[in-house]
């Protein structure tokens, strides 16, 4: 094993599965990583030829752990999470301690409400936003959408949201300004639809008792999912005259894909 790969080893501390599609893990955490919540890094194990197979992980601890949490969904055949789903404590995975993304509280202008928006393994970068105190300090209103094939897709982000209210660093400031709305897409549940199509009709709205539709004076969002739910996403917030932003250029709105393989 050569040198930089042994320096970017970190250890496997729990894994839960979540469904036979998801599953969490936690890793040890280099002593010198800095992270902004939201970024990911890049982890993975080494491969068939020995070079590293690496993914892009959001971190979905909050910046304050000791140790680093990932969220990733399980596929069959992908090279790497066909691999990485049978880790256990004790086992070894690679880490490049190089956090960046675009999911950051930095690239969005000051805002009244913020939105969080993920399907799927989407969720993982707003774990650890929502542990942020800056995320509460920032904004009024937090309304966390989340939507999944099936209900038990739903479970991880509902244990993040029920943990928030108890939570020591941020359970005061929580109060009754965040908004859970999670449904499924796939499964008969007491709430259902793709998050495009509540926002567009303005059901969430009327469901939430928010005012709609989102505008760029009072909104700013950070959306996290598959392509075609980001493409579809960023034109609904075009069209409410929301505009994307940055690192370098903070806006009303910011993108990041969910990983996978
Ligand atoms: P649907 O079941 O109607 O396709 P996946 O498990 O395939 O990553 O999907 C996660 C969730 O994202 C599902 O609830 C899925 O809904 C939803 N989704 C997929 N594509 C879009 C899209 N373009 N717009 C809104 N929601 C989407």
């Amino acid at each position: 094993m050569n040198q930089a790969l042994r320096t970017d080893l970190q250890v496997v501390t729990a894994v839960t599965h979540w469904t036979d599609r998801l599953f969490s893990f936690r890793v040890t955490r280099p002593r010198s990583l800095r992270f902004r919540s939201g970024e990911f890094v890049m982890l993975g194990l080494p491969g068939a030829d020995g070079r590293p197979l690496l993914r892009a992980y959001s971190i979905a601890s909050p910046a304050w752990d000791d140790e680093l949490e990932f969220y990733s969904i399980k596929v069959p055949d992908g090279p790497l999470t066909s691999k990485l789903q049978h880790v256990r404590p004790g086992d070894p995975v690679i880490l490049r301690p190089k956090p960046v993304g675009t999911l950051v509280l930095d690239a969005l202008r000051p805002g009244w409400r913020l939105w969080l928006l993920a399907t799927g393994t989407g969720f993982a970068p707003f774990a650890s936003l929502l542990r942020d105190p800056a995320t509460w300090e920032g904004y009024r209103r937090v309304v966390v959408m989340h939507a999944c094939r099936t209900a038990a897709e739903l479970a991880y982000g509902r244990q993040v949201i029920c943990g928030l209210k108890s939570d020591p660093l941020i359970g005061g400031m929580v109060g009754e300004r965040l908004h859970y709305h999670p449904t499924t897409t796939r499964e008969t549940s007491p709430r259902m639809g793709r998050i495009t199509d509540l926002l567009a009709s303005g059901r969430v709205f009327a469901e939430l008792r928010q005012p709609g539709p989102l505008a760029p004076e009072t909104d700013r969002v950070m959306v996290c999912g598959s392509l075609a739910f980001n493409r579809d996403m960023a034109a609904l917030l075009d069209g409410w005259g929301l505009r994307e932003g940055s690192n370098a250029a903070p806006g009303d709105y910011v993108v990041e894909k969910a990983f996978v393989g």
